[in-house]
């Protein structure tokens, strides 16, 4: 398959007629995926923080960080099947990372789902305990956390 680079594809806040390409992705992607009026909400509560990626006119992957009370929290990211392996989901992370206020970013995932877990620990999340039965077929989840760094301003000399 062609080696695509992230060069091509682009990183941008979602847009109201991505919306149904964004459920069917999820659909895709999940045994229990989110319904679609709950990926609505979370578009509207988050127009900075929910991202998608764009190939040739597509949407090829999704990630959403939402804000809950005392952390924000990254909800959902998938990325297309035969686009995967290609750096898109960390392409989508290294900009929520710029987006995201300092503090702790928190998620969860299947404890089987080995691929998530490599993409997270190699964006610096540490484990930091086990939510049992959490998904409605009786998986447990890992639950991980990273800490958003405060950015330090850089500025132009007067
Ligand atoms: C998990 C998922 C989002 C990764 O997307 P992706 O675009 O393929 O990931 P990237 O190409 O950006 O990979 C970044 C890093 O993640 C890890 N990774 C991703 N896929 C992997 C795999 N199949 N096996 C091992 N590590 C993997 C690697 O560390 C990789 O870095 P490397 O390529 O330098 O080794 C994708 O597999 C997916 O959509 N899965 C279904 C939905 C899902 O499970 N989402 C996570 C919910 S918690």
């Amino acid at each position: 398959m062609e080696n695509l680079t992230t060069q091509k594809v682009e990183i941008r806040p979602v847009r109201t007629e991505d919306l149904s390409f964004v459920y069917e992705l999820e659909e895709q992607s999940f045994k229990d995926p989110f319904p679609n009026y709950f990926i609505d909400q979370l578009a509207d509560a988050n127009s900075e923080t929910f991202l998608v990626a764009v190939y040739s006119g597509a949407i090829v992957g999704y990630a959403v960080v939402d804000d809950w009370s005392d952390h924000q929290h990254v909800v959902s990211i998938a990325v297309r099947a035969g686009f995967r392996r290609r750096g898109i989901a960390q392409a989508l992370l290294d900009d929520l990372f710029e987006r995201s206020r300092p503090g702790p970013l928190r998620l969860e995932l299947r404890r089987s789902n080995h691929e998530a877990l490599q993409l997270y620990m190699k964006n610096d999340f540490r484990e930091t305990g086990t939510a049992h039965s959490y998904y409605t077929d009786g998986e447990d989840a890992i639950r991980m956390e990273k800490l958003i760094e405060k950015k330090t301003e850089i500025l132009a000399p007067a």
